[in-house]
């Protein structure tokens, strides 16, 4: 059996008298790509805080390879809201987990560099956030969670704000460097396509608070390729989603 990553047992979590996240199980084994999907407010980016260990939880816990999580940054984290430093040229924001970790920052600046045309972002090195597109922000935001190096994944709607065609774009390139790397994902989305794309398994959780609705293996070919979308098979998964969430 795959070993288990990621453990959220019976996980709970409300701001006052608002409950955000009730009961809430799941299990992330190593390798594996899950999806979040559920209704707006319904306590997603919660879960994800919970599971980067950036929140603690009310009730019950979380255990990263089996032992309980004490520490944030042990995963890597993609908020929802990019949070690019204003201050720093788009190079120096992206090299701010090597250079935590204490990697020379010209060293960093040079990886940082070659990955810059994959993300669309080439050319801009020097640019300061606030002269980047919400797309282009947003992009940096996920080459940063990239750089920073971890295997494991948890990203919050990473490809929400982009226009269609950059958005299947960026899935393409997700899908195929989840191959090539291996990585442990655990992905909050809006979109059901999205979630077949790119999970082996989509858990759809309900209206707030969030519990799981339904859990769906998501019975397709890997690595996932870009015909798929057009095949009656990939429509089929989405339709299962779609009844999940009360949408068919
Ligand atoms: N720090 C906080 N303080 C108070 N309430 C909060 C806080 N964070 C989240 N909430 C509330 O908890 C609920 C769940 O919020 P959360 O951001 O987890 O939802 P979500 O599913 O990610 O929504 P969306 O799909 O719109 O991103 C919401 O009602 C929100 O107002
Ligand atoms: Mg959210």
């Amino acid at each position: 059996m795959t070993p288990s990553r990621l453990r959220l047992e019976g996980v709970g979590k409300s701001f006052g008298d608002l409950t955000a996240v009730q009961d809430l199980s799941l299990e992330l084994a190593v390798g594996e790509s899950l999806a979040l999907l559920g209704p707006s407010g319904c306590g997603k980016s919660t879960v994800l805080a919970i599971a980067a260990g950036l929140l603690a939880p009310d009730a019950g816990r979380v255990l990263l390879d089996g032992e309980p999580l004490t520490a944030a940054g042990k995963l890597g984290f993609m908020p929802q809201r990019d949070l690019l430093l204003p201050w720093r040229r788009l190079i120096d924001n992206l090299i701010l987990g090597p250079e935590l970790q204490g990697v020379p920052p010209a060293a960093a600046r040079e990886q940082a560099r070659e990955l810059l045309p994959l993300f669309g972002l080439a050319g801009f090195e020097d640019a300061w956030p606030a002269q980047l597109s919400g797309g282009m922000r947003q992009r940096a935001a996920l080459l940063r969670t990239v750089l920073a190096g971890h295997d494991t994944l948890l990203l919050d709607e990473p490809f929400g704000a982009l226009d269609a065609l950059t958005r299947l774009g960026l899935q393409d390139w997700l899908a195929a460097m989840r191959e090539r790397f291996g990585w442990t994902l655990l992905t909050v989305t809006h979109s059901p396509e999205e979630a077949v794309y790119l999970a082996d398994r989509v858990l759809v959780l309900s209206p707030r608070p969030a519990r799981p609705a339904a859990r769906i293996d998501i019975d397709l070919p890997r690595p996932r390729v870009p015909a798929l979308r057009a095949d009656p098979a990939f429509g089929q998964q989405v339709g299962r989603v779609l009844t999940a969430l009360g949408l068919t």
